[in-house]
């Protein structure tokens, strides 16, 4: 069910992106590197209903490109297509990423879903400003 996303994948990525963050200003480009990269996984049943994107490396903080010595796995979007939210696809992804790795997990996510990542072991680490709105740098060891 979960499985590494290919890049036929990428239209269904995108379409889930647009209906749900639609942050960027060109998610098909951006989730191509993604995934040729390999740092994203789908919830597939086979139709893809979410997705999940990561990266390593050593930042503490992307927002004030603060380095440090240790590696951090990042996970980054978080997208469970709209018709299949609140069915537990989202946590499975969460669990399935957090079990990949050792490294330190961090993620930056909207104040309003803290109490949902804290289900999970997170806990707060810093609360920074992007564009204005107040975000989470949420951490587990
Ligand atoms: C947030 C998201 C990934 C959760 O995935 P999901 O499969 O719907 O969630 P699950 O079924 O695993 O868990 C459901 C729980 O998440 C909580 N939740 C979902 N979205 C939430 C939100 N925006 N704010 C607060 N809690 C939220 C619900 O309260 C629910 O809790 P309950 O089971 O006690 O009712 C999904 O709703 C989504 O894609 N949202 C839009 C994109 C987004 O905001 N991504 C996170 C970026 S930081």
């Amino acid at each position: 069910m979960i499985r590494l996303a290919t890049l036929n994948d990428l239209d269904e990525v995108v379409r889930i992106h647009k209906a749900t963050i639609n942050n960027m200003k060109n998610p098909y480009k951006l989730f191509k590197i993604i995934i040729k990269k390999g740092n994203c996984y789908v919830y597939a049943d086979p139709e893809v209903r979410g997705a999940i994107t990561f990266d390593i490396n050593r930042m503490q903080n992307p927002y004030n490109k603060d380095y440090g010595r240790q590696k951090i796995f990042w996970l980054d979007q978080l997208i469970i297509d709209p018709t299949h939210q609140g069915k537990g696809l989202g946590s499975k992804l969460m669990v399935y990423m957090i079990q990949k790795s050792t490294l330190q997990k961090r993620f930056v996510c909207n104040l309003d879903l803290i109490e949902y990542y804290k289900g999970f072991g997170f806990i707060v680490h810093d609360i920074v400003t992007i564009n204005q709105r107040d975000q989470a740098i949420m951490l587990l060891e």
